[in-house]
């Protein structure tokens, strides 16, 4: 069941292609726009003022990324909270709101309490969740679900991959409906259309990250850095390593290094960069000289027509350009999915069950 390979975690790094398609499967007309009517009448998204996004671990990750586009193709002003933080945290809450729970197993304790805490208070709620019939997508006023099939290795991949991508639809979707000045949405849906093919592109990225995993496999340190929709991937990217693996991470926006992180930089420290936003790659790139001018090692993932990282790094690994950055930045994650699993590998660590964690968090 595992369909030849050694575990789960791997089976379905290689599915995110499939899942992609899958993602979109349904959702796109023959004219390029995107059909999500199903979710809330139409005037219902011009009433919304302030998106919400609770979610835990991986799914709070592609949170952050969903952050990025409402703000940036609908400037809608959004947040995005850990389950746990926002439920205890008495949030103040627009009535005009929307809060969008993402969740993998929808089972999630901590983001099921938020989501009932939405309810009483009166607020819309639209999950984003894998498991059809479990609790968060049953109690959720809607929920879009990701269609990523069954994910059973504790550290999730292919529905990160499938979350962002539902995220964006949606935001193209308000777009569509709010008939926005600006966003190109037929363009915009034509790139999504085309990145499942370039996720296949990624899967040939697995030997790369095998060796550069052999070299770096005993780091005492890694460092995920980023800027823009980069230092989330960031996120992900450690906490893949930190989960599986077991190697202490570092992660936060590259820009933050010199207000303190940059004091644990030392030889034998990894530091691994997102550097495929093009507006944002120059500024990368210094935060690299930095790192490297303290003894730390480089890995750089870029686009294939950067040609400005290469001088600053020990290692390059290379996803496809895209005409819009984040979905650059979505396919990042790949080769680092990559790297945190061949360095698990090769250090004889339990890969689809790691230590201490479980895969559906159902206790607070
Ligand atoms: O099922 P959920 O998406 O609600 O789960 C949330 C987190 O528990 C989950 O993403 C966790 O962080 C993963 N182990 C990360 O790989």
């Amino acid at each position: 069941e595992r369909g030849g390979y050694e575990h789960f975690m791997l089976k379905e790094i290689h599915e995110q292609p499939q899942v992609i398609r899958q993602a979109l499967a349904g959702r796109i007309d023959e004219k390029g726009r995107v059909r999500l009517e199903q979710v809330f009448n139409e005037h219902v998204w011009t009433e919304i003022d302030r998106v919400n996004i609770i979610a835990c671990g991986t799914a709070y990750h592609a949170g952050l990324m969903g952050k990025h586009l409402f703000e940036k193709i609908l400037r809608l002003p959004t947040d995005v909270y850990h389950s746990s933080e926002f439920r205890y945290g008495d949030p103040v809450l627009s009535p005009r709101s929307l809060a969008i729970f993402v969740s993998q197993s929808g089972e999630t304790a901590d983001t099921l309490a938020a989501l009932r805490l939405c309810k009483q208070r009166r607020i819309r709620t639209l999950g984003v969740v894998n498991v059809i019939g479990s609790s968060i997508a049953r109690e959720c006023d809607k929920t879009i679900f990701t269609q990523a099939g069954p994910e059973i290795s504790v550290a999730s991949t292919k529905a990160y991959t499938a979350q962002v991508i539902v995220l964006s639809l949606l935001a193209l979707y308000i777009a569509q409906v709010q008939e926005m000045p600006g966003v190109r949405v037929d363009e915009a849906v034509a790139e999504l259309t085309k990145l499942a093919e370039r996720a296949e592109t990624c899967m040939e990225l697995e030997e790369q990250m095998k060796g550069i995993a052999d070299m770096y496999r005993n780091m005492p340190l890694c460092f995920f850095l980023g800027r823009g929709a980069d230092a989330h991937v960031a996120l992900e990217g450690a906490l893949k390593l930190k989960e599986i693996a077991y190697i202490p991470t570092q992660e936060s926006p590259a820009g933050e290094m010199k207000h303190g992180p940059l004091a644990l930089v030392q030889p034998g420290v990894v530091a691994m960069f997102g550097a495929t936003e093009p507006d944002l790659r120059d500024k990368v790139v210094s935060n690299m000289q930095e790192v490297k001018a303290r003894g730390g090692t480089i890995i750089a993932v870029t686009t294939d027509d950067d040609t400005v990282t290469s001088r600053a790094s020990d290692d390059v690994i290379r996803v496809p350009t895209c005409v819009y950055p984040f979905m650059s930045a979505l396919l990042s994650i790949i080769p680092m999915q990559f790297f945190a699993y061949h360095v698990a590998r090769l250090n004889g660590c339990e890969i689809d069950q790691p230590r201490n964690l479980a895969k559906s968090v159902t206790v607070e």
